[in-house]
Order: structure tokens, then C-alpha cells, then sequence
């Protein structure tokens, strides 16, 4: 395998991944991020190491393991195996990552025998790292047990609770899918199973929850089947308006029962387990730390000079919402409307719904007495010529009319501002030497290209941080129809940047 940091690496300078226009028309000015472009293509390398897949979730759907949860903002056990290869790590040493999701990084660390710290805001990222770090630990013969026992369990005839619901997933399931989740939940709950097992099974029925519901994700939004009684009602209440009814095309067929998918879900990771186990156990005893809560506010907590590497990927600026992608498993573990919400707001700013956090984090820092690090972090935010470019051109495009929602310029504004804040802490927190690996692509919002990549990379190294490679993939990200329509194609880069403390 190729070193990443051995001097003889070929830069090319490829025509394509380097952008030349920033600004389409230009409409604005756009020296600070041409500035930019220059000053990182000498480390940026278009590359065949890592390629589209190795950076979603679709190796981890083969991967045995990985795809225990179906999580599609992930990346691959692949391209953290790559990574930990690059950084050359010692048995025993901390791996970080900040936004875990399905926890790639902590599964893969852990099983190639380095200790994981690592936080996310979802609860369902809890279980699906619990479940996958206690791989060796499973009695397969108790699992098997349950197996069994869900093939002869029954709803109990008259039996009405239903499993919880927000609005956006109301009436999600046919209403006997609803009561057996309820039954099954409460069951498996007061069993007498292992904790082992219980964790194991409240991911099986996680992993469970689209293929028995109406609902589907779509991109950035959950679909609904036709046969949805909310999607009924609205489209009645359209009619009865004196509009047309809704034309819903989603059919998803029989939907099977949760007994059906369930089983289906348990044995696969049965088969995972089995094989795992009779290959050994790998690697020397080591720990994995999940966090659950905002990394903003708790890796503060964490001590300074502890962490040996970071492979991670932040939710992409790109307006995706989590909270609602994944709310059917939100709801079914029992998060209320206030507290999605909450989710929302404490998600690392990637929605137009997020209102800035620089008052809290102002506070945060004074409270724990290292308001001086606040005051440096907003210094570099200030002193970032490519960031206040954009902030201004985007105010400038929505001034002109271009952009209809103010939510774009706070999510961009504010998602850059809190990745500064990370890269403080996460510079305290690593040991000189240390690693730092994110994956990001870039965006472009009317006509205003940003490069997400160039622009984090300033910030690291304002924070302290050495650039030491962007690595960026053959393939980009499409542009989106509308915008390459109005303003033409552009470069969208997705890369992977990496620097050291
Ligand atoms: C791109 S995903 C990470 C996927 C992960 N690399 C994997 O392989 O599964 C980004 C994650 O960041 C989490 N997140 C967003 N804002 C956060 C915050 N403020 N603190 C901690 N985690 C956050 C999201 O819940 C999401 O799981």
C-alpha cells in the first residue's frame, strides 16, 4: 500500500478538481478562496486509494458487522482500516471520532486493538457501538434461544398499546405492526435474557423499523407508501379544499410483520457473530467510550494530550437533517417531540432549522473558565478571509434575491464556526504528533462555490494544525439540476484532508 506521507507522492495537477471560478458570473468577490485553492493543491492528490464507495456506507453493506445498522451517512471499515495503516499506530493507542454515526471508526479501531473515545447526539449510534463492540462477548446459544422464542411469540389477542409516535411518524405502521413493536418491546425488556442479548435485539429491531413501516428514506426526506393514513387523510382534506388529491407513487408491497423481519434480522447477525467467533479474538483488551451528547460541549471535558489519532466525517453542510431521516427509530425509542427538537438544534449546524450556537458556546466557555479559548477560536473565525468571502457573497446572493431561505447563510456561518471550535479541542486533545483524518464534500449555494475542504484545513492550521494531505476522489459530487442550470458545473470535491498536531 502506498504511504501517505512518504515525499515521493506525484501531485498531479489535474485539471477538473482544481476550481477555478468560486463565484458564478462573478457575482462576488472570490480572491480569498482562489487563494486558498493555490495555497492547498501542492498537498491535494486526486486519488484511486479511496474511492466513492470507500467513503459511503456501501462497502459496510457487504462488510459483515458494519451493516448491523443501516446507517447511509456512513463510511467504510475499509477506509478506516486504510487510515489506521497511514497513521501507524501503536496496540493500545486512542482513536477518536467526534461524530460516530453507526460507529465505523470505534468498531474498527477496537477490533484492531486500539482504544476508541468517540460521541454523538443520536441514541440509536449508543446501540448500534454496543452491539458491534460486544461481537466476541454473544452466547450464541442463548441468542439462538431467542431466535426461537420470537418464531412462537404472539401479540396477545385485545392487546392495544401501540408503540410511540411523533408527528411526522404518525400512523407509520399498519396498526398491528404498531402493537406487536409495543408487545415485543416490552417483552424482550422484562425477559430474562442477558443485557448482551437485549442491546443485540434492540438494534435487530431498529435495523427492522423501514422494511415493516409505510415510511421510506429518500435522500433527505422519509416517503411515505400510499396506503399511509395520514397520507389519506391529507390528500381527503386537499380534495375536500377543492384541490387535486396527492399523487403518492410509493407502493411497497406487502409490508412482512415485525416477527418475520425480526427473525430475518437476528439470524444474520447470528451468522456474523459465529464467524467472528470461530476466527478468535483478535487484538489485546481494550475500551470503547461512546458519548452521548453534543462533542461541542463534551470534548471539553476530555483531557488534554490523550487521543493518538481522529478519523471522523461532521454531517456534510448540506442541509441534511438527521433528525428527520431517522425518525421512526427516534420515535420508537421513545424521543418526544420536544426532544427531537432539542436533537435538532444540538446537531453541528447542517440544517436551515438550526439557530446559531455561538451565545451558548460563548457562556459554555465562560462557565468552565477558558473563555480565553473562546476568544481565540473567534479570532481565527474573524481572521479566516475564504469563510468571511462567503458569508458575505452568500448575504449578497440572498440580497439579490438568489437565496429564499436566511436559514442557508446561519447553517454556513454557523457550521464553520463550530467546526472551529472542534478543531481547538480536538488540537488539546491529541497528542503532538497525533493524526486528524475527516471526510467532507464541498458545496455550492447559488451559484457560490465552497470548499470545504480548503476552507477546514485553513482553520485547522490557524488553530495550530500541520495540512499535511488532501486527498480528493476521482468521482465528485453531481450538481444539483437547478443550480447547473442557473450557474453551470462546477468542481465538487469529495475529500478526505488530513492534518497533524
Ligand atoms: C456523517 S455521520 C458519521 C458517520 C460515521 N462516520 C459512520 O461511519 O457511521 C455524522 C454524525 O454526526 C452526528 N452529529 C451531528 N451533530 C453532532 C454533535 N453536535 N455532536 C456529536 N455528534 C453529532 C450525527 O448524529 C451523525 O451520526
Amino acid at each position: 500500500m502506498q504511504d501517505l506521507f512518504s515525499d515521493d507522492l506525484e501531485v498531479m495537477d489535474i485539471k477538473g478538481w482544481k476550481v477555478t471560478n468560486f463565484s458564478a458570473d462573478s457575482f462576488n468577490p472570490q480572491e480569498a478562496r482562489m487563494a486558498l485553492e493555490d495555497k492547498y493543491w501542492p498537498i491535494t492528490e486526486v486519488t484511486d486509494r479511496f474511492d466513492r464507495q470507500s467513503v459511503s456506507f456501501q462497502l459496510s453493506k457487504k462488510g459483515c458487522l458494519h451493516r448491523w445498522l443501516k446507517y447511509k451517512e456512513g463510511f467504510s471499515a475499509d477506509l478506516v482500516k486504510m487510515l489506521l495503516d497511514d497513521f501507524h499506530l501503536q496496540k493500545g493507542d486512542v482513536v477518536a471520532d467526534p461524530f460516530m454515526g453507526s460507529g465505523t471508526t470505534a468498531v474498527v479501531s477496537v477490533l484492531d486493538g486500539y482504544n476508541s473515545l468517540g460521541f454523538d447526539i443520536l441514541p440509536m449510534s449508543k446501540i448500534a457501538i454496543q452491539a458491534k463492540t460486544l461481537i466476541y462477548e454473544y452466547d450464541l446459544l442463548e441468542l439462538q434461544r431467542m431466535l426461537d422464542e420470537i418464531a412462537t411469540l404472539n401479540v396477545p389477542i385485545g392487546y392495544t398499546d401501540k408503540t410511540p409516535e411523533i408527528s411526522i411518524t404518525r400512523h407509520g405502521y399498519p396498526i398491528a405492526t404498531s402493537y406487536e413493536l409495543a408487545y415485543y418491546k416490552d417483552y424482550f425488556s422484562k425477559s430474562n435474557y442477558s443485557d448482551n442479548a437485549k442491546i443485540l435485539l434492540e438494534l435487530c429491531m431498529l435495523n427492522s423499523l423501514e422494511r415493516i413501516s409505510y415510511s421510506a428514506k429518500d435522500g433527505q426526506y422519509l416517503r411515505w407508501d400510499w396506503r399511509c393514513p395520514k397520507i389519506i387523510e391529507a390528500s381527503k382534506a386537499r380534495v375536500k379544499a377543492g384541490r387535486k388529491p396527492f399523487v403518492v407513487k410509493l407502493d411497497k408491497g406487502v409490508l412482512p410483520s415485525l416477527k418475520q423481519v425480526l427473525s430475518e434480522e437476528l439470524e444474520f447477525v447470528i451468522e456474523d457473530i459465529k464467524s467472528f467467533q470461530e476466527n478468535g479474538k483478535k487484538g489485546i483488551d481494550v475500551k470503547c467510550d461512546f458519548i452521548e451528547g453534543s462533542v461541542l460541549f463534551e470534548l471539553p471535558k476530555i483531557k488534554a494530550d490523550s487521543i493518538n489519532a481522529v478519523i471522523s466525517s461532521p454531517p456534510y453542510c448540506n442541509r441534511y437533517d438527521y433528525t428527520r431521516t431517522y425518525a421512526m427509530e427516534l420515535a420508537y425509542l421513545g424521543v418526544t417531540e420536544t426532544g427531537i427538537r432539542k436533537l435538532r438544534q444540538d446537531l453541528l449546524s447542517c440544517t436551515v432549522e438550526n439557530k446559531s450556537k455561538t451565545d451558548i458556546l460563548k457562556e459554555f466557555y465562560s462557565d468552565i473558565e477558558r473563555f480565553d479559548t473562546y476568544e481565540r477560536v473567534m479570532d481565527v473565525i474573524r481572521a479566516n478571509d475564504a469563510l468571511q468571502e462567503i458569508n458575505q457573497a452568500l448575504k449578497h446572493r440572498s440580497e439579490n434575491g438568489e437565496i429564499n431561505n436566511k436559514g442557508v447563510l446561519r447553517m454556513v456561518d454557523g457550521y464553520f464556526t463550530e467546526l472551529t471550535f472542534l478543531f481547538a479541542e480536538l488540537y488539546r486533545v491529541c497528542k503532538p504528533g497525533a493524526h486528524v483524518a475527516f471526510v467532507n464534500d464541498n458545496v455550492r449555494y447559488a451559484g457560490e462555490v465552497i470548499p470545504v475542504d480548503f476552507l477546514t484545513t485553513s482553520l485547522a492550521e490557524q488553530i495550530g494544525f500541520k495540512p499535511i494531505k488532501v486527498y480528493t476522489l476521482r468521482q465528485q459530487k453531481g450538481n444539483s439540476s437547478q443550480q447547473m442550470k442557473k450557474y453551470g458545473r462546477v468542481a465538487l470535491r469529495k475529500s478526505i484532508t488530513i492534518w497533524k498536531k
